[in-house]
Parts: structure tokens; C-alpha cells; sequence
């Protein structure tokens, strides 16, 4: 009930101004908040037009929640004290604009919401009403699990909403690729995330440390776990602790010709690793609170049953990877029938980003690119090029892991563009970015890629260059040839839209890297010397 009603205000008036009327001109203003050094929370941008709008929308609505705001502070006079007690008056706790320290006999929703980075002098001022600082952190800190709430200025025009408990999210394989695009898009949403990265000699959070608060601060939003799947006793202390509303199982040895090398690790992390997740979450008893999401992969179909290949598509793994996965897959599927858990597979075909590790084809070769035109590189070499892939941007995918979690009932599901394209012409789309035009000849391992035309005044390179030979060093004892996708059932029951297409992925990506080594040549003309990494 305190829930519903709440999120029917939400729902139809945050609008400052509505707070404002109803409390007699005593709501908080956005903009006087942000110009007084509030911190905005992360994903939340603010304007002087935002407020506007804001104001404009909490008019028109006010009318509509009048008896609903009634009936919420007629349950606020009963109830309160159950949720937000105050033990220093004893009075129903009620939370205080931490603006203006005004006691208002309604909450200050508005402002505690937006408020949602603490810093040292709201809380001293909320202390001061609540009675102590620990209390009002406890009181923030329910408030905020039940009634998160994040609110996004778009495009200068649109005003966007949306109501979301704040839930609490742990992420393995947080400081990988798709880890730090999910972390990021879960903290703009205004979930508490919790990611486990593994013991390094070196430090191993580059992905992530933008959004990495120091740990010293008062509630970080971001945290981190040392931890690894293959250790079941951290793995279940883990989620002890945290009591995770959602966990995203992302972690994994994820590169194929490398599992080829280390079989029985990587079934060890990928597939026993799922297991360990699946287990903890059962043996603590958090099955009907805990929802799990396992990183299930296109490799799964491997030798192709069916093109293009669905939800329904026969799996045929090609490596001790895609064998893993495979008992992954099954065990997710598994604890959902045996235990009615909220377990879902995202079988997702490959997606790239400027955060893609280097060792992949695509991010091997947009690092070529940048580095070959800068004259940092002489030679590209890679291994099969026909096989072909169906590649999306890892941006669009991560929110289609978060959509999953959100139904009403879990599933499994594909994404992909449905398109694909074989490694070649990647190959060629990524150095035209730049202007560079490639001629292949030679079959097998003696194909070669020579430059037929420049179109850059920049790159000093000579026509007829060979760029591209084939180690076979990159071939796999067993192949995946092509996946191409069909995501009809996401679009169609997540609304599930990529924004981005093959072109503005390569473009992305060459550009950043190109960026990227233009510091490396900087430092090269200043006589520094730079680092060569070889795979
Ligand atoms: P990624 O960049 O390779 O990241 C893998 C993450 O797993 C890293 O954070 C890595 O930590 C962590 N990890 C590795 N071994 C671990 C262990 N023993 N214990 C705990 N964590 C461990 O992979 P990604 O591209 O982001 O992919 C995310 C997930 O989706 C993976 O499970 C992958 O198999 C799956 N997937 C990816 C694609 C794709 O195209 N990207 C497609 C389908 C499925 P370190 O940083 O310390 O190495
Ligand atoms: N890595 C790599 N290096 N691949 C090469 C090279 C090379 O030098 N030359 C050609 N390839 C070919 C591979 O043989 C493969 O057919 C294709 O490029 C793509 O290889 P990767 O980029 O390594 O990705 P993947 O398709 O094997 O695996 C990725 O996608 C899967 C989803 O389909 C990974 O992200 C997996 O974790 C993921 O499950």
C-alpha cells in the first residue's frame, strides 16, 4: 500500500511544484538545489528548461493526484513510524527537505530522491532532525532500496522519467566489457552495484574506474569484490553479504581460441561457475528474492543447425568453450524448472565496443588500423577470414540484459542484428574508415592485404603496401564458419531496439583507437618510448 501509493505519485507528479502547492510552498526547487552545491545523481541532468518542464507537468497533474496525496498522508500519520521511525521524538519520522532542514508533514520526497549522492553536511542536517547521523543514513538508505528514482533530461525537449525500486545488483565479470557497460547503465538507473574482480599483480579496473568512487567515501554506490567463480565458499559469502536483488553472471575465460589451451579451467569458470552462482543463491535461501542472468553465447550453435538461428535452434558447440557454456545454459534452465527460480540465458552473438579486448578479431583490428596509419605498426596478422559473424554494439546489448530481468516471467532469449559479415570484410569496412582502400589475393594461409588507395592526406603509407598476412597460429581446431541471428522474440516481448548498426560500430571503434594511439605517437616524437603489446 505505502509502496503503490507512493509510486502513484511518482508515477504522475514528481513535479516539485506539485510538492510545492501541496506542503504550502515549502518544496524544494531543482535548479535552487543544484546552484546550493547539491550533488545531482549520477545519469541526472539538470537545467534551468528541465525545471521548467518540470514545473509546467506538476501543474497539469495536480489536480489528477489531489485525492491520491491524501490518502498517502493519511497513511504517512498512521504508518510512518513503521517505515522511517523517529526515535528521538518518537513522532513518525518524517523525511526532512535537507535543503532547508524544513519539517514537513509530508516527506520531502522530492528532495531526499534527487539528493541520492549523500555528502557529509545533508547528512549532518538530516541528523539533526532524525535525532543521529546513523539513523538518518539507515533512513536514506530504505528509503532509497524502496523508492530510487531516476529522472534523465533528454535531447534538450523530452522529459523522462522512470520509477525504479533501488535495487541492488552484483555483477561478475564487472571489469570486463560488457561488466563496465552494465555497471554503468545500472548506476544511472540508481542501483546499488556490487561487482567481484579477480586478485591481480597489476590493477585490472581500468574499464571501470570512471566510475569507481573511492571506496573511503560514505555510501559508494559502486562496489567492489575481490573474488572468483571458480572459489565457491567466496562466491557464496559473497552474496551473503550483498543480498542481491539481480545478479548478472557475466564472468567468464570468454575467448574461444584460448579455451582450446586451458579446457578444463575454462570449463571450470564458465560452465561450474554458473553452477556455484545458482547454488548460493538456493542454499541462502534467496530464490524468490535473487534474479539471475547467465551470459549464454551465440557459440552455443556452432556448427549451424539452422540460419538464422532462434531461441529454438539446435545447439552443436565447437570448442571447449561453447561446451561450457552449453552445461551453463542447461544448468540456468534447470534450477529455473526444479526450483521456480527467476533464471534467465541471454544468448547473445558477438558484441564489440571500443572496450572490446584486444584479443578479439574485431578490436584486434581497429587497433591495427589506427596503428598501421599512425606508421606505430608494419604488419596485421590474423587467422581465418571467412568466417563470418553477426556483430552488434555491446551498448544496445547490455540493456536487453537488464530488460530481461524485468519481466514478469523469466526466459531465454537471442539477441543479434541479423546481419553478418564475414571477418574480411570487417577487415576492409574498419581501414576505409580512414581511407585507406585494401586488395586481397593468395588463397589460405597465403592470402596477403595490400593498399590499392588512399583517400587521406594524413597517411604517408605506400600503394601496394602489404598490411595483412595470415598467421595460422589464429586458426581454431574447430571452427564456427557463421552466425547470423534472428532477435524477433526480444524485440517483440522486450520492445528491444539496437540503436547502433555494423557501420557506426566500426566507425566507433576505429575512431577511438585511432585517438587512442595519436597519444602513443605524441609521446614517440617527444622521444618517450612507448609500450608494444604483443599478443
Ligand atoms: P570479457 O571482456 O572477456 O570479460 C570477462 C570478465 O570475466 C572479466 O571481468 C574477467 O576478469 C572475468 N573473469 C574471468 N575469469 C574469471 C573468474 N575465474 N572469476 C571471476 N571472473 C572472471 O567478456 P565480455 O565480452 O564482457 O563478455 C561478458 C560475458 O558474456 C562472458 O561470459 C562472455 O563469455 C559472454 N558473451 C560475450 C559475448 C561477446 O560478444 N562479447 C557474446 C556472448 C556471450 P578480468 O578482467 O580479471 O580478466
Ligand atoms: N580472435 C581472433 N584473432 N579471431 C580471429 C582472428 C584473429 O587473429 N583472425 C580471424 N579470426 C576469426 C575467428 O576464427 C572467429 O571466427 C572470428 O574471427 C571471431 O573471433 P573472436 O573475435 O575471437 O570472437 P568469437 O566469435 O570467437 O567469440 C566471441 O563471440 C562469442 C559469441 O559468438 C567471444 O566474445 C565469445 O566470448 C562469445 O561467446
Amino acid at each position: 500500500m505505502t509502496k503503490d501509493t507512493i509510486k502513484y505519485i511518482y508515477k504522475f507528479g514528481e513535479g516539485n511544484k506539485t510538492m510545492k502547492a501541496l506542503l504550502g510552498g515549502k518544496g524544494a526547487n531543482l535548479s535552487e538545489m543544484t546552484r546550493l552545491g547539491f550533488p545531482v545523481p549520477s545519469g541526472f541532468t539538470i537545467t534551468t528548461d528541465a525545471c521548467r518542464e518540470y514545473t509546467k507537468r506538476g501543474n497539469a497533474i495536480i489536480e489528477e493526484i489531489k485525492p491520491k496525496i491524501k490518502e498517502y498522508l493519511k497513511m504517512v500519520e498512521k504508518d510512518n513510524d513503521k517505515v522511517f521511525g523517529n526515535p528521538k521524538s518518537g513522532k513518525p519520522a518524517l523525511l526532512v527537505s535537507v535543503r532547508s532542514g524544513a519539517k514537513f508533514s509530508m516527506p520531502g520526497m522530492m528532495d531526499t530522491v534527487l539528493n541520492l549522492g549523500l555528502n557529509d553536511e545533508m547528512v549532518k542536517k538530516f541528523a539533526e532532525y532524525h535525532g543521529n547521523e546513523r539513523f538518518a543514513y539507515d533512513c536514506y538508505r530504505r528509503f532509497l532500496q524502496m523508492f530510487g528514482n531516476v529522472v534523465k533530461y533528454i535531447d534538450g525537449d523530452k522529459f523522462e522519467h522512470k520509477i525504479t525500486e533501488m535495487k541492488i545488483a552484483l555483477i561478475t565479470g564487472i571489469t570486463g566489457q560488457d561488466g563496465a557497460y552494465l555497471a554503468e547503465f545500472l548506476l544511472d538507473k540508481g542501483y546499488e552495484v556490487h561487482g567481484i574482480k579477480r586478485r591481480s599483480s597489476l590493477f585490472n579496473t581500468d574499464r571501470i574506474d570512471h566510475l569507481y568512487q573511492d571506496p573511503h567515501e560514505k555510501n559508494p554506490k559502486l562496489k567492489l569484490h575481490y573474488g572468483d567463480l571458480t572459489d565457491s565458499a567466496n562466491v557464496i559469502r559473497l552474496i551473503q553479504e550483498i543480498q542481491p536483488d539481480e545478479i548478472y553472471n557475466l564472468g567468464a575465460m570468454s575467448h574461444v581460441r584460448v579455451s582450446f589451451e586451458t579446457p578444463e579451467y575454462t570449463a571450470n569458470v564458465d560452465g561450474l561457475g554458473s553452477l556455484r552462482i545458482l547454488e548460493a543463491v538456493r542454499l541462502l535461501g534467496l530464490t524468490s528474492k535473487t534474479r539471475i542472468y547467465q551470459a549464454s553465447t551465440s557459440e552455443l550453435f556452432g556448427k549451424v543447425q539452422e540460419v538464422p538461428q532462434t531461441e529454438k535452434t539446435p545447439f552443436y558447440p565447437r570448442s571447449p568453450y561453447g561446451v561450457a557454456k552449453l552445461y551453463a545454459y542447461w544448468i540456468t534452465v534447470n534450477y529455473r524448472e526444479a526450483y521456480n527460480m527467476y533464471t534467465v540465458n541471454g544468448i547473445l552473438f558477438n558484441h564489440e565496443s571500443p572496450l572490446r579486448g584486444e584479443t578479439f578479431v574485431s578490436r584486434k583490428i581497429t587497433r591495427a588500423v589506427a596503428r598501421i596509419c599512425l606508421g606505430l605498426q608494419d604488419t596485421l596478422y590474423l587467422g581465418n577470414l571467412d568466417a563470418k559473424r553477426d556483430w552488434g554494439h555491446a551498448r544496445d546489448y547490455i540493456e536487453a540484459m537488464y530488460l530481461m530481468l524485468q519481466q514478469e516471467k523469466p526466459d531465454d532469449y537471442v539477441l543479434a542484428t541479423g546481419k553478418t559479415t564475414s571477418v574480411r570484410d570487417f577487415l576492409q569496412k574498419a581501414f576505409l574508415e580512414l581511407g585507406v582502400e585494401l586488395t586481397f589475393s593468395g588463397k589460405g594461409i597465403d592470402e596477403i592485404g595490400k593498399i590499392k588507395s588512399i583517400n587521406n592526406k594524413e597517411i604517408k603509407l605506400p600503394i601496394g603496401k602489404i598490411i595483412v598476412k595470415i598467421d595460422p597460429t589464429y586458426y581454431r581446431p574447430s571452427e564456427v564458419d557463421l552466425l547470423i541471428g534472428d532477435a524477433t522474440k526480444a524485440r517483440e516481448k522486450l520492445g528491444w531496439t539496437p540503436k547502433y548498426d555494423l557501420e557506426s560500430l566500426i566507425k566507433e571503434m576505429v575512431q577511438s583507437d585511432f585517438d587512442l594511439f595519436k597519444r602513443d605517437k605524441y609521446l614517440l616524437k617527444g622521444g618517450h618510448k612507448i609500450l608494444n603489446y604483443h599478443e
